[in-house]
């Protein structure tokens, strides 16, 4: 750590309150949260957290001034290679059309048509987006093209942008295979994953009524599995189904809105290595019913919060507000909705370099303008957010 090292150091000192999600630091609590703190970056990793008095010499130091320090959130599921908006059914729902997956197809149609270039300069312009507001970890999904040559390119544009690629061909059946969804469950766990899985980390399935039933769903995500993608599912959003059980049983790093829970369910969460990743933005943005967070928390599941961002059921970036959602409808304290958004969002994508500023993590954080992290639910809809580093560089 010394100015003689070949990377360089630096030290944000003078935090108000650093959240480490460490618990053998600072307060022991699960947000390992230190008072009075600096955090020492090293190259792209935290090497040291503590009492800001207390830190080693480095060769920049950055003053905090009092400010708030979390890790950066961990979004882990958004649909972000899109074109075009559902700005008309927004509105038609705000004066009372129920949601349903069928909007999907508008979406779809805007794809099919934008141009590679169209699609890479929406992705980015929401990736910077996030990041403004302190998301320096995105998981992204195909979904919108639902032919091998707009899922595939779809993926192959995610995957430039981020490590955390879903292929999410089984989101609905296409209008143009509404006569033989068998064929088109065919072309997505043959021809269309062949083409997409070079581009993939994850499988993915929407399984719910009008999209694809539980057989279905577990041909999609075991056919995934067999070309070396890890499973995730959409799972219970809009109604009762198996998709969390077929979650369970198929090891899924995560299973996603869980808004329609029988105990069952609840027990094989609990009882399972699956994360439970709740998508407030989706109930808010279509009026249905919040998922019951405190239910999932108290037997023991482990909860992920992220923003589900698309333009038809939740088409919001921020991670904040999620966090505001998650408090006010979802039972859940300031500290589990930001552990949810940070190391939650890392375990639903089973990784254990994000989510956490204790040493070896990626110096990847926001600096709040707010003295505690509970300020991001006391204080809804404020940009609280004032500086975000990602790999230890400020880049926003
Ligand atoms: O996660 N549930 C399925 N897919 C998205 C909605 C997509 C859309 O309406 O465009 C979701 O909410
Ligand atoms: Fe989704």
């Amino acid at each position: 750590m010394s100015s003689t090292s070949a990377t360089t150091t630096t030290a944000i000192v003078g935090i108000a309150a650093l959240v480490t999600n460490d618990p053998s630091l600072g307060d022991a609590s699960p947000l390992g949260l230190i008072r009075d703190a600096a955090v020492v970056i090293e190259g792209d990793r935290v090497a040291w957290t503590g009492e800001s008095s207390k830190a080693p010499a480095t060769d920049n130091r950055v003053d905090a001034g009092g400010r708030a320090v979390v890790p950066g959130f961990v979004d882990s599921h958004s649909h972000l290679v899109f074109a075009g908006d559902r700005t008309e059914e927004f509105t038609a729902r705000v004066s009372g059309r129920a949601y349903s997956a069928g909007g999907i197809r508008t979406t779809v149609a805007a794809t099919r048509t934008a141009t590679d270039g169209e699609l890479e300069a929406n992705l980015t312009r929401y990736l910077a987006e996030a990041l403004r507001q302190g998301t320096t970890t995105v998981e992204t999904k195909s979904g919108y093209g639902l032919t091998v040559r707009d899922e595939a390119r779809a993926l192959r544009v995610a995957a430039a942008h981020t490590d955390e690629v879903t292929y999410l061909g089984a989101h609905i059946v296409p209008p143009d295979h509404a006569e033989d969804p068998a064929a088109y469950v065919a072309l997505v766990t043959g021809e269309m994953l062949d083409a997409c899985a070079p581009y993939a980390r994850w499988v993915d399935v929407f399984c719910e009524q009008g999209a694809f039933d539980g057989d279905q769903a577990r041909a999609v995500l075991t056919a995934g599995r067999a070309r070396g993608l890890h499973p995730r599912v959409h799972a219970n959003q809009l109604t009762y189904g198996p998709g969390v059980q077929l979650a369970v049983e198929l090891d899924a790093a995560s299973a996603d809105h869980c808004t329609h829970l029988t105990d069952q369910d609840v027990d094989a969460l609990a009882d399972s290595a699956t994360v439970a990743t709740l998508l407030p933005g989706a109930e808010f943005s279509t009026r249905a019913a919040w998922p019951d967070a405190r239910r999932l928390l108290d037997a023991g599941v482990t909860v992920a919060l992220a923003t589900d961002c698309n333009p038809g059921s939740s088409f919001t970036s921020s991670v904040p507000f999620c966090i505001a959602l998650a408090v006010r409808d979802m039972g859940m304290t300031p500290d589990e909705a930001l552990w949810s958004a940070t190391a939650g969002g890392a375990r639903a994508l089973r990784r254990d370099d994000v989510g956490r500023l204790s040493p070896g993590a990626r110096a990847d954080l926001a600096l709040l303008d707010a003295p505690s992290h509970v300020h991001l639910a006391y204080r809804p809809g404020v940009p609280l957010v004032s500086q975000v580093w990602r790999r230890g560089v400020r880049v926003a």
